[in-house]
């Protein structure tokens, strides 16, 4: 099979041939169709210097399963499937309690993507799978619990999104926040997965919905999944313009994964409020006015919008296919797999809501 190669920073992503181990036990083959293109991706990048190359990223990818191994039950060859970057043991504590984005027994999964059980090799070099996936493929060879079987109906060059920036910004909002209806929300960074936030809310029947970015062309796509009004970031803090807005804003979401946004999600909601952190960065965690705690604000994180992905993703898909969540608007682009730099440059140029690769062209 081809994939998108990285060799690090500095070097060309090349797209190669990939030799894939057989496929065992409670491992799944899958025929890539797409996959897009998230910030997620970039920062582990960055994050990563010191890691072993070759590695191949991408996890937003659909596709149709290819082969299973003796174990595996979930699934069959000829399924239509959505890939979760973040597969799960299903008997840990917090998958027993229904926290499977927050799996702590992984080293089935673990062992494949930190170097100890390579199941790619790229010139006979061992090569892991980025984010847990290893998308930007031809094809994909993971743990079952990654896999999940989705209707046949909805068209895979799409719905791979939903494995990542749509499961964690509508997720954040629905699950994490559990965002009430008739509540004020403001989100900080309206890329792939801000702008999913803020169709969350919108689901959630959510009031007021502020937007906030630095890019007019974001702030633009913000008003199509439902904001009700735009803040720009770029005009100074936007804490007084927001609370001029929503005096008792209930939530702020930071999609963007910088300590001074956090210090504004923070700043920005009434007494007793909730700003959630979805954003991932490699800096320090924003200093917060320790006297803001008397009054009951709440700071959590968010892990894959809290998604129990076996059942939240299908559920997105028939959303899609009802026409109640968006998905058409997201793909700003469609490359081919030759031009993951392309994307970067028109993700971080602030161009795209989302490149989606055409990883068979
Ligand atoms: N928590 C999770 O489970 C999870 C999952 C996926 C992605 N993420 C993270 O979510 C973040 C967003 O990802 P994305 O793919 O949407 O990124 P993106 O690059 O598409 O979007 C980021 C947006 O933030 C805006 N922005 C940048 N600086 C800003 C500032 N100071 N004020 C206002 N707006 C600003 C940019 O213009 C852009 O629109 C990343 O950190 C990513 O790693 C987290
Ligand atoms: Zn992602
Ligand atoms: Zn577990």
């Amino acid at each position: 099979m081809k994939a998108a190669v990285y060799r690090g920073a500095d070097k060309a992503i090349l797209v190669e041939e990939v030799e894939l181990e057989s496929t065992e036990g409670g491992e799944v083959l899958v025929d890539i169709t797409s996959c897009g293109v998230c910030h997620s991706d970039l920062h582990i990048m960055n994050m990563m210097p010191e890691a072993p190359m070759p590695m191949i990223f991408g996890h937003e990818a659909a596709g149709v399963v290819k082969e299973v191994g003796e174990n595996v039950t979930s699934v069959v060859a000829g399924d239509h499937v959505i890939i979760a970057f973040y597969g799960s043991c299903g008997f840990c504590f917090h998958c027993v309690k229904g926290m499977r984005n927050l799996c702590t027994n992984r080293d089935f999964a673990d062992r494949q993507f930190d170097g100890s059980r390579p199941r790619l090799k790229v010139g006979g070099v061992p090569t892991m799978q980025g984010v847990g996936v290893g998308g930007w493929a031809s094809q994909a060879l993971l743990p079952e619990s990654s896999i999940i079987k989705v209707r046949k109906d909805a068209p895979l060059e799409k719905i791979g999104l939903i494995g990542c920036g749509v499961m964690t910004g509508v997720g954040a909002a629905i699950h994490t926040a559990k965002v009430e209806p008739g509540s004020d929300v403001a989100v900080i960074g309206c890329g792939g997965v801000g702008l999913n936030i803020i169709q969350g809310a919108r689901l959630a029947g959510a009031n007021k919905i502020i937007a906030i970015d630095l890019m007019d062309s974001k702030l633009e796509m913000a008003r199509q999944f439902g904001a009700t009004h735009c803040v720009s970031g770029a005009n100074g803090d936007p804490v007084a313009q927001v609370q001029a807005i929503a005096p008792t804003l209930d939530y702020a979401f930071e999609a963007i994964g910088l300590g001074i946004t956090v210090q504004q999600a923070f700043a920005m909601i009434r007494p007793g409020g909730t700003a959630v952190v979805v954003g991932v960065g490699m800096g320090k965690v924003a200093e917060l006015p320790v006297g803001d705690f008397l009054q009951e604000k709440k700071i959590m994180g968010s892990m894959y919008g809290s998604g129990q992905v076996h059942v939240d993703i299908p559920r997105l898909v028939d959303l899609y296919m009802e026409g109640k969540l968006e998905l058409d608007a997201l793909i700003s682009k469609v490359r081919p797999l030759s031009e993951v730099k392309e994307a970067f440059d028109d993700m971080t140029g602030g161009n795209v809501a989302r490149t989606m690769l055409d990883v068979n062209a």
